[in-house]
């Protein structure tokens, strides 16, 4: 007895040592924290419960065999943020580059079928060289395996990942299939392949931050959704999301008290959407008015930010908002917005979170570069997935809902359950100018200017829709947090099914 006590002393310090005090030396040089450190940020303090810390590889070949270091470079187990369960892995750089060895993936997947079985997030901290080059197919295999219940576990527990220092390979892909992925600024990459590969290939020549890098994948690729200052602000960002999401989808939203009344007029609004149509407003103070607190937790602020999606709470519930935004391309749905939204959309209908659209839309985005890149393919995922939802979703029209753009934005059409419209709202086939251009094409100038106003007198107000029902009522701006406290507490009891199914088909 008193021996093994000393060998699992022995065994748990070096495990707790990891690559040894100068990689860990060097992983703090380098502004990071290890493996164990994140963990200590990232959950409830004294809640972690570890599994796995003896696990070794098994592997014989260059040298590994003599070689092992107990946890073989990831730290599982299970522990709580804010008292609520959640599953996790944290990837250690100081032991063979935080590399996916089989003994690795076999301990994250343990974690992940945990998950699923009890119903609790899980969040993997990534920090990794890819398969451990040295095992060859074994460790392909191991990326095969978290990868299968990556996918199995998509919609049934919610996944976040952080990427906390460089992922190559096989590292990217695990995280791409979980929910949300928050980068660390300057020291996380993501790529398929690194700037050495790209060179002999392409003859390319790129920086890692450039190729990888947290400004690119959160601006350009849409591939991670924040970028973080350094591991605490990626950590504690962690911590809040986690704060909004339910456990699993077996559960609804968790509920906050707050002191944030329904009731709460804001009188601001009135005067939000400017007189001439023509100027931008800032969407985002209509979000931060309406929700608790002035609490929003925005999601890919960086990326097509034309649009904008984020979760919130309403009377102490997350909700999830979507938004066009006139600030930005005058708010026109492109093929990064309606996949940026498309996506989120999926991720509330998978997890019970109400739906509440704000919609200030002129159209899809013209041009050929949007034709050329399969704008009817992209828009249709964003159509596609509002129609699927089957969540409370309530919609609020501000100004422009033009053309198929209004039929997408959460329509009566497509089973929204509430839409609202503001007075100011326009909900038609095209702005006044674009459609008399085209069907009085040829007349002067002065009987098109007559026309122009024929057809805002005529729709470009919301009472056309009004009169046919696809408006449940118009509003006056200054209420719209009580009319939208009032749509979703009447449907907190919603159930509406879709026709069975082994899955969808949705335009991907
Ligand atoms: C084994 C690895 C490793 C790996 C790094 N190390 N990556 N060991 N397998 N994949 C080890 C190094 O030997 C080194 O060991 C330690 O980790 C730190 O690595 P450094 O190179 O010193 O660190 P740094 O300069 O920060 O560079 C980090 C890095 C680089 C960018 C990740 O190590 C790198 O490019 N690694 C290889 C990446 C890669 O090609 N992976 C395979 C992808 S293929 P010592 O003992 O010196 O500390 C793949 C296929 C899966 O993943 C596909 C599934 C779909």
């Amino acid at each position: 007895m008193q021996k093994i006590l000393k060998q699992l002393e022995e065994k748990r310090a070096a495990s707790y040592l990891g690559g040894g005090q100068e990689r860990i030396d060097r992983q703090h040089a380098k502004g990071k924290l290890t493996a164990r450190e994140r963990l200590d940020v990232l959950l409830d303090e004294g809640s972690f419960e570890e599994w796995g810390q003896f696990v070794e590889h098994r592997s014989k070949d260059f040298g590994l065999e003599e070689q092992t270091i107990p946890g073989d470079g990831v730290v599982t187990g299970y522990g709580t943020i804010n008292g609520r369960l959640v599953f996790v892995f944290s990837q250690d750089f100081t032991v063979f580059g935080g590399s996916l060895s089989e003994s690795h993936a076999e301990k994250i997947a343990k974690i992940m079928d945990k998950a699923m079985q009890v119903g609790a997030p899980l969040i993997g901290l990534n920090d990794s060289g890819g398969a451990r080059i040295q095992e060859g197919v074994d460790s392909l295999a191991g990326y095969a395996h978290v990868f299968q219940r990556n996918v199995l576990a998509s919609g049934v527990v919610p996944q976040l990942s952080l990427i906390m220092g460089p992922c190559a390979g096989g590292a990217v892909y695990s995280p791409a299939m979980t929910d949300f992925i928050f980068m660390v600024k300057q020291t996380a990459y993501m790529f398929v392949t690194g700037p050495d590969v790209v060179k002999t290939v392409t003859n390319e020549t790129v920086s890692a931050e450039d190729l990888g890098g947290a400004a690119m994948h959160t601006s350009q690729s849409g591939v991670a959704d924040l970028a973080l200052m350094d591991d605490i602000e990626a950590l504690m960002q962690a911590r809040r999301l986690i704060d909004f999401l339910p456990l699993s989808n077996r559960e609804a939203p968790p509920c906050r008290k707050t002191m944030d009344v329904a009731d709460r007029l804001d009188p601001a609004l009135d005067t939000l959407v400017p007189k001439n149509p023509n100027l931008p407003y800032d969407m985002k103070e209509l979000i931060l008015s309406v929700v608790d607190d002035e609490d929003f937790f925005e999601l890919q602020p960086a990326f097509a930010p034309n649009i904008l999606i984020g979760f919130g709470r309403m009377e102490g519930r997350t909700v999830g908002f979507v938004a066009n935004q006139p600030m930005v391309l005058a708010g026109c749905l492109d093929i990064n917005a309606s996949r940026k939204a498309a996506r989120f959309v999926r991720f509330c209908d998978c997890f019970n979170i109400p739906i509440i659209t704000f919609v200030d839309v002129p159209g899809f985005l013209p041009g050929l570069e949007q034709e050329q890149g399969g704008i009817i393919k992209h828009g249709a995922k964003l159509l596609f997935a509002y129609a699927e939802a089957t969540v409370p979703k309530v919609t609020v029209i501000t100004r422009k809902a033009y053309g198929g753009a209004y039929d997408v934005m959460s329509s009566k059409h497509i089973r929204g359950d509430v839409n609202f419209a503001w007075p100011t709202a326009e909900i038609a086939v095209m702005g006044p100018k674009g459609a008399v251009e085209i069907i009085f094409r040829g007349d002067s100038p002065e009987k098109m200017a007559m026309r122009v106003e024929e057809y805002r007198e005529k729709f470009a107000n919301p009472f056309a829709a009004a009169h046919r029902g696809f408006i449940d009522d118009i509003i006056q701006p200054q209420t719209t947090r009580t009319r939208l406290c009032r749509s979703l507490g009447m449907l907190a009891n919603k159930t509406l099914v879709n026709p069975f199914k082994k899955h969808d088909n949705i335009p991907l």
